[in-house]
């Protein structure tokens, strides 16, 4: 399969970087064929403005959003890996998702409403939090971090399969629970 990975951390020394090495290793090694673009390297323009709209009116998006397109169609599986900010992705995803996934291009209305266009098998998202899973569960929160990007715009565009994996208090516990969360990834990967 050929999986575009989508990468948002500014910090190449952070966690998140050491989960795409391991997740980009294991698809590799399964025989994926693996693109991935890392949103800060590449200075993504992460703010959906009055030309981007105009442009999806028209039929034309501007050339980074045309390229970042090509590449979404080029795969057959995404793989998306960020941190927890403010119960949300980092801006540069989200921005990412607002520039990229126009209608007509992932999704379109039509007579029942909304349709997904995207027409891809598997989509992982892998997350990384400061807070505790204990705390996230009794209070529903984890519910708030998965949906909106599993089904809100993953599944609504399309996807068929969408796996969310959470690693919490990943400041705080130590590297043998890191470790392990790596292995995580790695039974992820095969199962891709
Ligand atoms: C701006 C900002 C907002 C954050 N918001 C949350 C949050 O809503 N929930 C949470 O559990 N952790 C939150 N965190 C903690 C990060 O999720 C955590 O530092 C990160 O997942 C650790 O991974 P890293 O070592 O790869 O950076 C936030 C961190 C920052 C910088």
């Amino acid at each position: 399969m050929n999986v575009l990975i989508v990468y948002a951390h500014p910090n190449p020394r952070s966690f998140n970087q050491a989960i795409l090495h391991t997740l980009d290793a294991a698809l590799r090694d399964r025989g994926h064929l693996t693109q991935t673009h890392d949103l800060y390297r590449m200075r993504f323009r992460a703010v959906l403005d009055s030309d981007d709209l105009n442009r999806n009116w028209r039929g034309e998006p501007a050339e980074d959003v045309r390229r970042e397109q090509e590449s979404v169609l080029w795969a057959q599986g995404l793989a998306f890996i960020y941190p927890i900010w403010w119960f949300g992705p980092p801006a540069i995803l989200k921005g990412w998702i607002d520039r990229v996934f126009t209608r007509k291009f992932a999704f379109d209305f039509g007579a029942e409403g909304m349709k997904g266009l995207l027409t891809h098998e598997r989509a992982l998202i892998l997350n990384t939090l400061g807070g505790d899973e204990a705390s996230y569960h009794r209070q529903d929160w984890h519910e708030l971090l998965a949906r909106p990007m599993t089904e809100g715009i993953l599944r609504a565009c399309g996807v068929h399969q969408v796996t969310y994996q959470a690693f919490y208090e990943v400041t705080g516990v130590t590297q043998t629970a890191r470790r392990a969360m790596l292995e995580e990834v790695r039974v992820l990967a095969a199962a891709f």
